[in-house]
């Protein structure tokens, strides 16, 4: 199994996020996991466009879009024009999920759908021929650096159990709380796209990531 490293950028030194984002991709990410905030959907706001407009030169690396934004189709276009290398939208926040899922593919990119600790993975019973990744959300979105919720570890195992029962080849993401503690965790229920912020950018953002590629590395190896 492919595992990738995806930053968060939302625990970046904002004065200085072209020089992080440099830091983490030559360390070894593999994506870089951009948290756009609406404030209505979740209670924060963070960035839009025109950030990821003007950082999409600082590296090549894949830009995993995450839409915590409400009626989210209104923009798929405007993120695939500003740099979007794949887009995650959540089931909650549509109003016609299979529609908005479907206008990802159209543009072009890679379909990504998540589901808030609360939602029942039920919900993706007649959307997963649309998506490429499910992203489970392990912490309540709006904020970098929570505490893991622990129920989210049976969730990652049984969505893993289920694509391997129905032979689907389907990325499991992970965002929140993902540190040294909990990531052996995810990663033995079968997740495989793993989101990191401020365990990735507290401290020393190069070796942080050295260090959980590493662990991705050995993992991949088996
Ligand atoms: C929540 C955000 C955070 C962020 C990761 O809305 O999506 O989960 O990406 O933050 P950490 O890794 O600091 O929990
Ligand atoms: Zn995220």
């Amino acid at each position: 199994m492919k595992y990738t490293l995806a930053p968060s950028i939302l625990a970046a030194d904002f004065k200085n996020l072209g020089r992080d984002i440099e830091k983490v991709d030559h360390a070894g990410a593999d994506a870089i996991h951009i948290d756009v905030m609406d404030g209505n959907f979740v209670p924060s706001i963070s960035f839009g466009m025109p950030l990821i407009r003007s950082i999409r030169s600082a590296t090549d690396r894949f830009f995993d879009v995450h839409l915590m934004v409400t009626d989210p189709e209104r923009y798929i276009k405007d993120f695939v024009d500003c740099g979007a290398d794949g887009i995650t939208i959540h089931a909650e926040a549509c109003r016609d999920v299979e529609n908005a899922l479907k206008t990802i593919r159209k543009a072009g990119v890679r379909v990504g759908i998540a589901l808030n600790p609360g939602t029942s993975l039920s919900c993706l019973d007649y959307l997963l021929d649309e998506v490429d990744m499910v992203l489970l959300m392990t912490v309540n979105p709006g904020f970098g650096g929570q505490k893991y919720i622990e129920s989210s570890t049976r969730k990652i195992k049984a969505l893993r159990e289920k694509f391997i029962a129905e032979n689907r080849d389907i990325d499991i993401e992970v965002d929140g709380g993902v540190t040294k503690e909990t990531i052996e965790k995810v990663l033995d229920a079968g997740a495989n796209v793993i989101v990191m912020g401020s365990a990735i950018f507290n401290g020393n953002p190069v070796k942080n990531t050295e260090y959980f590629k590493n662990i991705l590395d050995l993992r991949e190896k088996g």
